[in-house]
């Protein structure tokens, strides 16, 4: 049985079967049996894709034939945009295999997410294959590798991209323990990363290393602004962060390495923003301590975009800062994020309880930096939230993902 979808506007389906690339030009046509995987890739591939499903003719909701797991696997549909007037259809994008550490994380299960809509390969590098296997059901995902430590390198070497993201969270009390902890998960986990790639023979190994840093390089300043050129600080932080990409800087040289000196990330589920929401709803919601310090923030979106065009493009490599193009005060942060929320902002914030939620680790909100992203504007990186105050109403406009 055959599946028939007719177009409504300029897109076409790229069906992959057997890794052999077949094309098709309107209207395309596919086998009943990878119906399932069509239509959980066309709800993938976003808008156009849903507004196909409606049109879609009425022999695709008759009952599919069971579909097993390795057919999944078998079959992958792209959803591509083609230039009317080109009547060469091409894949947008070169079809890359990630590897990625932190996948489970805040900003990695959003990469993860990201790349799968694109149809890259993945394979989560995890220390819990049970976690990995939660936050990623072979239902949503199929097809994504989840691998535990022994299986790390293996994955590293079949990939064509490695992003490294792992870490303990700092958003903790920070014993003497505890800071050891902070500092060794990442670059332990760096050293893995980068003994696997080195290791690897040099035709095969990956082509790109995107690693995760801090704006906390640069240590605190209420004054100073900061790009990719100052030097770093000379708290506990900036001594994580030199450390950390120290490691990543032994990556062998014909491989790009991309070092993203990342700010405070804003986003729903996650993060610094998700702890602090609370607070504003438990007090007026006025700024945090003197409200002078600076608060270098990036838009999860932004961040992941950056992380993708780290990945694909290789003019993406050195030093580049994950941050927004305008960073604020606390206390215009905090005015927005009233303001958008609905609370007044005249009550200051007590520090005290944001150190409950955040214990020392609150130290990036209540002692910033000003950091400018000046390589990522050098090489045209173009932000969807450029401003705070968009940003905010974004996330808090957003249902939380349970
Ligand atoms: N979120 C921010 O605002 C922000 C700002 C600047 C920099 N960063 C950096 O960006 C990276 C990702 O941030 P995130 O917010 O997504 O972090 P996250 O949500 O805390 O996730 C980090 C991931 O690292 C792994 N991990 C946790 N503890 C570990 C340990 N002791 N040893 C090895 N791996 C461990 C975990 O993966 P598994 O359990 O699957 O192994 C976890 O899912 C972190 O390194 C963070 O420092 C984040």
């Amino acid at each position: 049985m055959w599946l028939e979808c007719k177009h409504d506007d300029q897109s076409t389906i790229v069906a992959h079967r057997d890794h052999q690339l077949q094309q098709h030009k309107k209207p395309c046509i596919f086998p009943l049996d990878s119906t399932i995987t069509l239509l959980k890739s066309m709800e993938l591939c976003g808008a156009s894709a849903l507004a196909w499903r409606t049109s879609i003719s009425p022999s695709l909701h008759s009952s599919p034939q069971p579909t097993s797991v390795s057919e999944f696997r078998r079959v992958r549909v792209w959803c591509v945009k083609t230039d009317v007037n080109d009547s060469s259809q091409s894949v947008k994008g070169n079809q890359m295999t990630v590897s990625i550490t932190g996948a489970t994380g805040f900003i990695g299960s959003k990469l993860v997410q990201r790349l799968y809509e694109d149809n890259h390969s993945i394979c989560v590098l995890t220390r819990s294959r049970s976690k990995a296997q939660s936050i990623f059901p072979v239902k949503d995902f199929p097809g994504i590798v989840i691998a535990e430590e022994p299986q790390w390198k293996d994955c590293i070497q079949k990939s064509t991209g490695v992003v490294n993201l792992a870490g303990l969270p700092i958003s903790t009390r920070w014993s003497s323990e505890i800071k050891k902890e902070i500092k060794q998960s990442r670059i332990g986990v760096t050293s893995k990363v980068v003994d696997s790639i080195n290791s690897s023979t040099s035709d095969a190994r990956p082509k790109v290393l995107v690693s995760a840093t801090a704006v906390g390089y640069y240590g605190t300043s209420e004054t100073q602004v900061f790009d990719e050129q100052s030097p770093s600080g000379n708290d506990y932080l900036s001594e994580v962060c030199r450390e950390w990409e120290g490691k990543a800087l032994a990556v062998d040289k014909d491989v790009r390495l991309a070092l993203i000196r990342i700010g405070v990330v804003l986003g729903k589920d996650g993060g610094a923003l998700a702890k602090m929401v609370p607070i504003f709803m438990m007090f007026a919601g006025g700024p945090l301590g003197s409200g002078k310090q600076w608060f270098s923030w990036i838009h999860i979106d932004d961040l992941v975009n950056l992380l993708c065009e780290a990945l694909s493009n290789p003019s993406y490599k050195g030093v580049i800062n994950g941050t927004a193009p305008n960073p604020v005060r606390l206390a215009e942060m905090c005015q927005h994020l009233g303001s958008v929320m609905g609370r007044p902002s005249w009550l200051p914030v007590p520090d005290l309880a944001l150190k409950a939620v955040l214990g020392e680790g609150a130290i990036v909100v209540l002692e910033g930096q000003r950091v400018l992203p000046v390589r990522a504007k050098e090489l045209g990186f173009s932000y969807k939230y450029p401003y705070i105050k968009e940003a905010l109403k974004a996330i808090l406009a957003q249902k939380v993902v349970v």
